[in-house]
């Protein structure tokens, strides 16, 4: 019969584990507890199932027990349960020679033991847990506590029980989520104390588990309780994975995740912390989400990072400085890792808002810095296209599949702004059509787009598409930015948009499903319209059409959403009109799962800016797959290629992004040179003024001559590039082409508000830095 010690200085007791143990209770705890009277505490599920079994078992060994039950839950782990605890303690008639028996989950564990441990100053109390977390967990180490207004287990004491009595087989009632939540506290054990039991749980996932491994998990937290019980030390090893945990419990309300959930988020966001500290080695990330995913527990959290990071703080005030986290040195060996405060924002965008196959780095990420001319040399592997991963990840979603994120593969970490925010919404909107299909009351949605314009043009259309009503916001320029060609289709379809009175897109609200029909768009407004409608169109219960009343710009992008929804399954025909226009037609469809993951190949428009950094003369070499012309910016160095005659002519209408390198390549290519850049109108409404922005920086860098006429640019040449003072515009790509540009620049060029990057290429100045790149940060002060 497997016994463990718990060796406390005042209380040592023992915890009896062994399957089919219930049965013989009574005569297990007279070995422990001389008859007397017993008030069997439990819950409103627990005791139907099991109390008059222990009561008849305690009276056939002499003891006069009594049953008392509360409403099953958290909500009644209060001040008011306790006192009727004490009224029913009082009833039977209860002295400090007699025991309490605790028979249930955590709830009934704490609040129990807490009534034990000040009903007459304390009387004995034993345990019987019935949940996995209190078999392997709240049972054992004597902290017992009540929820107040205020907080959880606000009050609460120090006190061990006379003896701990653990029946497995009494798991085979519990609802398998409830077992899912008790597996998060078991893995947590195997991740700080014992590598073999984490090898165990990965070749059982899925299977309740056994005494054997009950009684592993309980041994490790008898060890460390009885080395540290009133939780000076050792014990807050325990902790792995409750620091976010609880923060994401708090943040959000204790209503969004069970504690075993917010446990398995905090447990995969601690390792990851761990990796951008250089604590833990990657290895273990795919086997903890793995192990995580296998229970039906999540690795994400939908949550903002600032509202975790909200509740995190509130921590600090009671820590000082510093926030210990605990952090894994390996499998089985855990240590506490003090944060600074300063750092815990770092910590939690490394953490939180990661896909759990990305290796977190730290990203180089400056407001204002400078850059000295130079050299640099080494390959590169450009980060995942920013377009594919947004529909890889709209379709992923749209299977309905529960952690959707990962049928997306190659999206590494860090991950750009953009697609933070299509994954948060995203979350937001998987959870509340899941919702909804179940017949539930969905509130209105509040989706922040951040500054991203393709979250928020590829989303409306999905969410009135669903029926989901919902109030899009954004920050930036994109509340300014046109979203306005979907009203006039969408009225007519059954749903209704709010704009805002003043004129700008956003907030935007949307109510009423929008019902299969014609649509028609103009061709010649962003592409994101008809990609938006092509992703939205299948979930409707019948046939559409969308048909472009003008030619189509940008088309490579419509056909990256085509190729995409086609990996997903679902198929879309296209016909060209007399017109020479396009009409779609697209079929109800179910978004499906795929056997391996949509892989997301490097994107263009980010290796354009290590183009025009070949072409200034540096050696540079791309590591990633050659692209496939999907993408319409992979065609950059096809262009500079077309710089060899002096007077090329580049048309932008479907290539907009690459503006900012082309121009500036344009403007390094010498004094003879001229070139021509046609469609240039619609730079205007991108993240900046792109003509705007373009024509300062290259201003900054000292190219006057050009020419801006009608929807048409003309750029000539200069013999080498002056060092000057770059604004970025807040433009992502403004700021990256200034970066190359000022290594070939006569001297120190200053960019500001250069952290834009982040919207799309988080790691950029931390790659150029690692090819030799000599940066530094401006500071008001000083540089540093
Ligand atoms: N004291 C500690 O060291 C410690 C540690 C971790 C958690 N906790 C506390 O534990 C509580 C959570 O415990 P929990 O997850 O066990 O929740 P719980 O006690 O609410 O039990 C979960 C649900 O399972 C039901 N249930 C319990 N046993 C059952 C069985 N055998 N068959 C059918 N249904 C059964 C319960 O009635 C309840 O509805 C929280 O209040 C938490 O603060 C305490």
């Amino acid at each position: 019969m497997p016994i463990i010690q718990v060796k406390t200085k005042n209380h040592p007791y023992e915890i009896l584990i062994q399957e089919g143990s219930f049965k013989d209770a009574g005569e297990l705890i007279s070995a422990k507890v001389s008859p007397c009277r017993v008030l069997i505490i439990s819950d409103s599920n627990v005791a139907p199932l099991y109390a008059e079994d222990l009561k008849k078992s305690l009276k056939a060994f002499g003891f006069t027990p009594s049953i008392w039950h509360f409403d099953a839950g958290e909500q009644s782990k209060t001040i008011n349960t306790l006192t009727r605890i004490y009224e029913a303690c009082y009833e039977s008639g209860l002295t400090r020679k007699d025991c309490i028996v605790a028979l249930g989950g955590g709830v009934v564990g704490d609040v129990a033991g807490f009534a034990a441990a000040t009903y007459q100053r304390g009387i004995p109390y034993i345990q019987i847990p019935t949940t996995l977390l209190a078999q392997v967990d709240s049972s054992v180490g004597g902290k017992t506590a009540i929820d107040l207004p205020f907080g959880k287990n606000m009050a609460g004491a120090f006190n061990q029980p006379a003896f701990v009595l653990i029946d497995p087989e009494l798991l085979n009632t519990l609802n398998p989520k409830i077992i899912s939540d008790g597996m998060a506290e078991v893995i947590k054990y195997g991740c700080i104390r014992d590598s073999a039991l984490f090898e165990i749980l990965e070749t059982s996932a899925g299977i309740i588990p056994s005494a054997q491994v009950i009684a592993r998990c309980v041994q490790i937290k008898a060890d460390i309780v009885s080395a540290d019980e009133f939780d000076f030390g050792e014990r807050m090893l325990l902790n792995f994975g409750h620091t976010f945990g609880h923060a994401i419990e708090k943040a959000s309300g204790y209503s969004l995740y069970t504690h075993g959930e917010a446990v398995s988020i905090g447990m995969s966001a601690a390792v990851k912390v761990g990796m951008a500290f250089g604590v833990t080695s990657p290895e273990i990330l795919p086997r903890l989400t793995y192990l995580l995913q296998a229970w039906k527990l999540p690795v994400l959290t939908s949550l903002s990072t600032e509202a975790v990071l909200t509740a995190l703080k509130a921590d600090k005030k009671q820590l000082g400085d510093h926030l210990n986290f605990i952090l894994l040195k390996d499998l089985g060996a855990a240590h506490i890792h003090p944060v600074p405060i300063s750092d815990l924002r770092r910590a939690a965008l490394d953490s939180l808002d990661q896909l759990v196959l990305g290796v977190p780095k730290k990203s180089f990420l400056p407001d204002n810095l400078i850059i000295h001319p130079g050299k640099i040399q080494g390959s590169v592997r450009i980060p995942a296209s920013k377009s594919l991963a947004h529909r890889a990840f709209i379709c992923a979603a749209l299977t309905g599949k529960t952690h959707w994120e990962l049928l997306v593969s190659g999206v590494y970490a860090p991950f750009s702004d953009d697609i933070k925010a299509t994954l948060r919404c995203l979350h937001q909107i998987t959870e509340a059509w899941a919702e909804k299909k179940k017949g539930h009351f969905v509130p209105e949605l509040i989706l922040d787009c951040s500054q991203s314009g393709t979250t928020l043009r590829l989303l409306i259309p999905i969410v009135a598409a669903l029926g989901l009503e919902a109030c899009f916001t954004g920050q930036g320029r994109l509340p300014k930015r046109p979203i306005h060609a979907y009203q006039e289709a969408f009225t007519a379809n059954g749903v209704i948009m709010d704009f805002p009175e003043n004129g700008d897109s956003l907030p935007l609200r949307i109510r009423g499903r929008l019902t299969a029909g014609k649509f028609e768009l103009p061709g010649n407004i962003s592409s994101q319209y008809i990609s938006g409608l092509l992703l939205a169109l299948p979930l409707l219960e019948s046939d559409s059409t969308i048909t472009l009343t003008s030619g189509l710009e940008s088309e490579s992008y419509v056909n990256m959403t085509l190729s995409v929804m086609s990996y997903f399954g679902v198929p879309v025909t296209r016909n060209t009109l007399n017109s020479g226009y396009h009409r779609y037609f697209v079929h109800p469809h179910s978004f499906t799962e795929t056997s391996r993951p949509y892989a997301v190949e490097g994107d263009a428009s980010q290796a354009a800016f290590w183009h025009l950094a070949s072409y200034l003369g540096q050696e540079i070499t791309i590591e990633n797959p050659a692209l496939s012309q999907l993408q319409g910016d992979a065609s950059m160095q096809a262009v500079l290629n077309q710089f060899s005659s002096n007077h090329a002519e580049i048309d932008m209408k479907d290539i907009p992004d690459l503006f900012p390198a082309l121009a500036l390549a344009a403007a390094a290519s010498g004094k003879d040179k001229r070139i021509y850049f046609k469609n240039v109108n619609r730079l205007r409404i991108k993240e900046s003024d792109r003509i705007e922005s373009t024509l300062a920086m290259l201003a900054g860098f000292g190219v006057e001559n050009v020419r801006v006429l009608d929807n048409e640019i003309i750029i000539n040449g200069v013999s080498s590039l002056k060092c000057g003072d770059i604004s970025s515009f807040s433009d992502h790509r403004i700021a990256m082409t200034a970066a190359i540009a000022a290594l070939k620049a006569e001297g120190d060029t200053i960019i500001r508000d250069s952290s834009c990057v982040a919207k799309s290429y988080p790691d950029f100045f931390s790659e150029l830095k690692r090819l030799g790149a000599e940066i530094e940060t401006l500071t008001e002060g000083g540089n540093t």
